[in-house]
């Protein structure tokens, strides 16, 4: 191809996805995660180094069966919102850190880092090309997922060659309708164990929640409550998000270790109560110890925390056999609500940024 032919065939692509890009309609419930943007950028890895980013329709593509992200899992993702209200934005909040944990998921599976401005430069891009797109009603964003495949094809069990990164998006409302979530305690199942994948964005780690997901629903639950798997004693994490309780006026959450995730929302909570001069530890939470703690009133408030769900309070904990620890929220100043009213005040541009964490996507 000449370089005039190939820079037709740019502009070409280029009028494509503005086409696709304005004609495309959200319907409205938007749901979470179920209507999928028309664009992505995309990235190839081949032969040691990264191809260019480019921009390109969010569309079906042909796969071998023999893709080894298929039959060994080599595959991770993040989690990211851009936030646009009031004319405000659109605003992507802590990208950096999540371009860092992208990058601590690839070295434990094996799999390339990507270098930390393509990651960025892809997700502001498609939040640039999808501003007018961003939905902004309460609770509403444009969910970014940002992926890594191994492409290779073979069924040799061996770090693939190749690897496509995608950055994709989706004009979402919350991850749980308005209201507080229950949860099973899953004492047979494991999510993660010392020294596996836990701590990173693996697929395969949320594959392996499923089978429980659904018992909890099946018992009457609307989510997991994960163990740690050796002596299933200590909390690790609520469904896919990280754990919080308010116990004596002090909020804990699991100590990271190999099977947790380092979620940035966690370390935004964080951050957020330590600001509310509230004490914050960081240690193991025996289940049998927060149950009386809940019992005796001790423990007032408990909730999950990730990017997609922000905050959500727990209304109650429960076992296989229908017994049931439920919280009864009954003071006034939750602690929850106010940390989630920052941060979503934050993310949204409504209040100061003190930790600039957030970012004006323009391009
Ligand atoms: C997120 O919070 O973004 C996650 O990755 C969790 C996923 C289950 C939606």
């Amino acid at each position: 191809m000449n370089k005039l032919t190939s820079q037709l065939s740019l502009l070409e692509i280029e009028e494509s996805l503005e086409a696709k890009i304005s004609n495309y309609q959200v319907s409205k419930p938007l749901g979470f995660g179920t209507q999928i943007a028309p664009v992505m950028a995309k990235a190839v890895y081949e032969d040691g180094k990264w191809g260019p980013l480019e921009m390109t329709a969010c569309e079906a593509f042909d796969i071998h069966p023999a893709m080894k992200a298929f039959h060994y899992g080599q595959q991770i993702f993040e989690g990211m919102k851009a936030y646009r209200a009031k004319g405000k934005g659109p605003f992507l909040f802590r990208a950096d850190q999540h371009a860092k944990r992208f990058n601590m998921s690839a070295e434990r599976m094996a799999m390339p880092s990507i270098p930390e401005d393509t990651f960025l430069e892809a997700v502001t891009n498609v939040v640039y090309r999808l501003k007018e797109h961003v939905p902004q009603e309460d609770g509403e964003s444009l969910y970014l997922r940002p992926l890594m495949l191994a492409t290779e094809t073979g069924l040799h069990l061996s770090p693939s060659t190749s690897y496509l990164f995608l950055a994709m998006a989706s004009p979402s409302a919350t991850y749980f309708s308005p209201g507080k979530v229950s949860a099973l305690i899953e004492r047979t199942d494991a999510r993660a164990a010392p020294g596996g994948t836990g701590a990173v964005k693996a697929a395969g780690n949320y594959g392996g929640s499923i089978r429980s997901s659904i018992k909890a629903k099946d018992l009457g639950y609307q989510q997991t409550l994960w163990l740690d798997a050796v002596n299933k004693k200590n909390i690790e994490e609520f469904s896919g998000m990280n754990f919080f309780a308010c116990i004596n006026n002090k909020l804990l959450t699991p100590e990271l270790n190999s099977s947790i995730l380092p979620g940035i929302t966690r370390s935004s909570v964080l951050k957020i109560a330590e600001s509310f001069d509230v004490e914050c530890k960081e240690q193991d939470i025996n289940i049998d110890e927060l149950v009386e703690a809940i019992k005796s009133e001790q423990c007032t408030e408990i909730f999950a925390c990730g990017t997609a769900a922000v905050i959500s309070p727990i209304s109650s904990l429960g076992e296989k056999d229908g017994t049931k620890y439920e919280l009864s929220y009954k003071h006034e100043d939750l602690l929850w609500k106010r940390i989630r009213e920052e941060l979503v005040g934050i993310q949204l541009g409504d209040r100061d940024d003190p930790y600039s964490w957030r970012s004006l996507v323009s391009f």
